[in-house]
């Protein structure tokens, strides 16, 4: 079953330390928690799942809201007490690493605080952290935080087989990270650095790799992945839907999907790829944020309600089925009674098939922060009530119209029973398949069932 794994550099020595990572926030952090554990583990780190038995903890962390960037300082308060536990034991000290976008965002700030914490690295810098992680262990406190993008996609290590694969046969590839559009209330543009798209051929590159190591679906990700461009082999500019059509080419690949787009990057090409490209999945997370045009404007949004509902439109034009998630915040600055129902008119007119939504948070050094008229915590938590009432109900809408339907199912992992399997709808509904006795499925395997029952999280299907 090891056939394709070529990258034996990357197996550990056999004196083995361990690591462990936590990781907080969005897809990005997941990704970057692997290629972390990649780095070390030449080093002779192998991941750990617990943080007791590690030599190294390392907490990926996300700072878009405040109770995420709090998060972070409770879990070193525990962490403290188990590092002081290890060094009375003897089995050697526990180092202690804060990454991510709490670590970007605050720097040295966080061992002021938190003084435990031997070393903070920026997402921007894990290439470098096997020198970081040296010179914390001779004693020093390290802060990394440079922005360094280019570097770090040029020297991560490539992917390895079995511990870069988050769900087995899906994997995601970072193609895009940074964003350059400063909505006001966002700290991405500060903790991920400006937008850096990857070159055709590294992508091309890693996309293979994830192949020869048995992905069958690749999600491309970047903070603004629809903002990605490079050049194509003859040097003419590429843009996602380009880049799209080269992965669909590729044999192994069955299934394509990215995330998280921009409504003013979806351009005609990436569109067509929608109505031109089986592979690439009917299902696109397009966050709006709200449905007022005062409050996109005041958000720096650069679009308005009704381009958003008109892209939709042509979206769905060429794609009928295309099931549409999004992103909203409640209670953006100066935010009135009147803009809010503008929020719940566009859900209404959109209908989602799945959403996330929050209060919102002022972030220190976001323009949104500094704005008049911030709205009471009472009214923010009131209007996301009904908002979140409104969503979950397009969801269920949603769920329970898939019953009787046939789709394809690619097969992610066995099911809880002996007759049952686990994988995903192309609208990335989860589907148990209960197995007939002569079914043979295996993990990898693209199926297509008629969905017998919709349950509230995942679809109950059986062979077509
Ligand atoms: N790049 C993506 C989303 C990044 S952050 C995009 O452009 O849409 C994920 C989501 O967190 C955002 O879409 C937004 O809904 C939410 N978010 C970001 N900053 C926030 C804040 N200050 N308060 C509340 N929610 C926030
Ligand atoms: Fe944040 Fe806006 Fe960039 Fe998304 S597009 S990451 S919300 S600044
Ligand atoms: Fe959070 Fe950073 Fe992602 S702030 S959402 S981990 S880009």
């Amino acid at each position: 079953m090891n056939e394709h794994v070529k990258n034996t550099d990357l197996q550990p020595p056999a004196n083995t330390k361990k690591v462990f990572v936590k990781t907080y926030g969005c897809q990005m952090n997941v990704y970057d928690s692997e290629r972390m554990a990649d780095v070390l583990r030449p080093l002779g780190y192998a991941p750990t799942d617990t943080a007791e038995d590690a030599d190294f903890v390392i907490l990926n962390t996300c700072h878009i809201r405040e109770k995420a960037a709090e998060k972070v300082y409770s879990e070193l308060g525990k962490l403290r007490v188990m590092k002081e536990a290890r060094g009375q034991s003897g089995l050697g000290a526990m180092t202690i690493a804060v990454a991510g976008c709490v670590a970007q965002a605050e720097g040295a700030e966080i061992i002021r605080r938190a003084p435990v914490v031997d070393l903070v690295i920026g997402p921007t810098t894990y290439h470098r952290l096997p020198d970081a992680l040296e010179r914390a262990r001779a004693g020093a406190k390290v802060v990394e935080t440079d922005y360094a993008v280019e570097d770090k996609f040029e020297y991560l290590p490539q992917i390895n087989r079995e511990k870069t694969i988050s769900r087995g046969v899906t994997a995601f590839l970072t193609v895009q990270e940074g964003c350059d559009k400063f909505c006001t209330f966002c700290v991405v543009p500060y903790t991920r650095g400006s937008e850096v798209s990857r070159p055709l051929a590294q992508i091309l590159a890693e996309a293979d790799k994830l192949v020869d190591a048995g992905v069958k679906e690749i999600t491309l990700l970047g903070q603004n992945v629809n903002a990605w461009h490079g050049h194509g082999p003859d040097g003419s500019s590429w843009g996602l839907g380009d880049l799209l059509h080269r992965l669909a080419e590729v044999d192994g690949i069955k299934r394509l999907r990215y995330t998280t787009s921009h409504p003013r990057d979806m351009d005609d090409r990436l569109i067509a790829a929608h109505r031109d490209l089986d592979k690439l999945m009917p299902y696109l997370h397009l966050p709006v944020q709200a449905g007022s045009d005062r409050i996109l404007k005041a958000m720096n949004r650069r679009h308005t309600a009704a381009e958003y509902i008109a892209l939709i439109e042509r979206i769905r034009s060429v794609r009928p089925d295309m099931a549409l998630s999004g992103d909203f915040i409640t209670g953006f600055p100066g935010e009135t009674d009147a803009d809010f129902d503008d929020t719940m008119r566009l859900v209404e007119a959109v209908g989602y098939a799945q959403a996330y939504s929050f209060k919102y948070s002022p972030r220190p050094g976001t323009p949104g922060a500094d704005l008049p008229d911030h709205v009471p915590e009472d009214v923010k938590a009131e209007r996301l009530e009904r908002l979140q009432a409104l969503l979950f109900s397009q969801q269920t809408a949603f769920q329970q119209s898939m019953a009787g339907r046939e789709c394809e199912v690619l097969i992610e992992k066995p099911g809880r029973f002996e007759h049952q399997m686990v994988g995903r709808s192309p609208w990335l509904l989860p589907v148990i398949i209960e197995m007939k006795a002569d079914d043979k499925l295996e993990i990898g395997d693209i199926m297509k069932v008629r969905i017998t029952k919709a349950g509230t999280n995942s679809l109950h299907a059986e062979r077509a």
